[in-house]
């Protein structure tokens, strides 16, 4: 599911979003009703492919908590109503590699279990966005090292960018333009995480909120 390049998006009277941020945001860009639709089928995707294995579900803290979350009730209910079911358990990895708006060129983990436990499991990445595909690529090449049995990645957004390596997820949920969105656990700051929608941060909150 593509989003253009000159997608307009909505106006922000039409939805709700929280008071605190009215004159943080432009436009809204994926309404949290589209988000939980895409994710419904993304995870009938997942459980197709990966049903009959057990499976890891590994959320990227902090961006992927909401997608991961949702994600996981999904296939929740599709292990309580089909004939094929996936036995989940969860685990979590902090990284971190952006300051403002830009993405820096180290990506830290801090915290999280120790990725040995993974050895010999199939694991499913959770992300939020994937923009140059370091963080995802770093993430995979430490994962590696742990030789699990099968690694995929689900990204809820991959951004179209001259910057990036070339590097796909196996699921995505949308393609967006190289814009920065916050909202759905996606940050500017820590900022926007509590905010359903995705939306674009305007100019004036990009200041407001810099570090
Ligand atoms: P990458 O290493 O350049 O692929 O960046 C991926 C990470 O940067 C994601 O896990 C996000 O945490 C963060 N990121 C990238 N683009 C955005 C954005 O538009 N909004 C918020 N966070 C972003
Ligand atoms: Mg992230």
């Amino acid at each position: 599911l593509s989003i253009p390049d000159d997608e307009k998006g909505y106006e922000l009277d039409l939805f709700c979003v929280p008071k605190h941020y009215e004159e943080d945001l432009d436009r809204v860009i994926i309404p949290h009703g589209l988000i939980m639709d895409r994710t419904e089928r993304l995870a009938r995707d997942i459980v197709r492919d990966m049903g009959g294995h057990h499976i890891v579900a590994l959320c990227v803290l902090k961006g992927g908590y909401k997608f991961f979350s949702d994600l996981l009730d999904y296939i929740k209910a599709l292990n309580q109503n089909c004939d094929k079911s996936v036995p989940l358990t969860v685990d979590f990895i902090r990284l971190k590699s952006y300051c403002n708006d830009q993405s820096t060129n180290s990506v830290k983990v801090i915290g999280g279990d120790e990725l040995s436990t993974l050895t010999g499991k199939n694991v499913l990445i959770v992300e939020d966005i994937v923009e140059t595909g370091r963080t995802m690529e770093t993430l995979l090449s430490l994962l590696s090292e742990c030789n699990p049995k099968m690694v995929k990645v689900v990204s809820l957004l991959v951004k179209r960018t001259p910057r990036g390596s070339g590097y796909r997820p196996d699921y995505m949920g949308f393609e967006v333009p190289d814009w920065f969105l916050v909202g759905y656990a996606l940050d500017y700051n820590e900022y926007f995480r509590d905010l359903g929608h995705i939306c674009i941060l305007n100019e004036k909150a990009k200041v407001k909120y810099k570090v």
